[in-house]
């Protein structure tokens, strides 16, 4: 399985029609049930799609360490499984007091995620990969300084800076208002799966 991300430096109408060809890759290895949904340039779903819209994904192949994005809703979920040593980079980028809303105030995850790692299991990373600016699909860049030498691992927005740690918490200085958003999900009871039902009302995308 490819082990980084389909990154885009363009704004979303153009990104999403990238993300969506590459995309088709990452599903036919991951996804073991969903509904087929019309690909149509809208981030907003119909009540029809949204119904319909629950994906589950076989988490198995992603190993520590690495991430997948796949559609839904005719958005990018990334799907990250965090190593103990990304894990603690959230208290670190916390401890420096940069981040906009680090307890995760602002509804953009479900009650169940309001919680640093932004997640129902510390280790699994399920987010729209949306940056809440003005859409485009950040980069994502788990590597320590690969965006600036401070940089302890993280998602950074191509089109006008936008910068978030391993959660998808939005820092100061970037233009994002706020945290990316957290969609509703659920593991199955052995763990092996994900199926994410639907976006979580309150969350705003961008
Ligand atoms: S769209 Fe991401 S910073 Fe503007």
């Amino acid at each position: 399985m490819e082990k980084v991300e389909h990154d885009t430096t363009e704004h979303l109408n153009r990104g999403r029609r990238r993300f969506l060809t590459a995309a088709t890759t990452v599903v036919g290895v991951g996804i073991v049930g969903t509904v087929a949904v019309p690909m149509v340039a809208s981030l907003e779903p119909t009540a029809a799609e949204e119904a319909a819209a629950a994906t589950t994904f076989n988490l198995a192949p992603v190993e520590p360490g690495m991430q997948v994005t796949i559609p839904w809703q005719k958005k990018p979920v990334i799907i990250v499984n965090r190593t103990p040593e990304m894990l603690a980079t959230l208290k670190e980028v916390e401890a420096k007091g940069v981040l906009k809303d680090p307890d995760c105030n602002v509804p953009q995850q479900p009650p169940y995620c309001k919680n640093m790692y932004r997640a129902r299991q510390p280790e699994w990373l399920v987010m729209v990969r949306i940056c809440n600016h003005l859409c485009c699909i950040p980069h994502y860049r788990p590597k320590k300084a690969s965006v600036t030498p401070s940089w302890l691992g993280g998602f950074h927005c191509p089109c006008h800076g936008s910068m978030y740690d391993l959660s998808g918490r939005v820092m100061k200085g970037s233009p994002a208002p706020h945290n990316m958003a957290v969609p509703e999900y659920e593991f199955s009871k052995d763990g092996k799966t994900v199926t994410i039902t639907k976006m979580y009302p309150k969350a705003h995308l961008c």
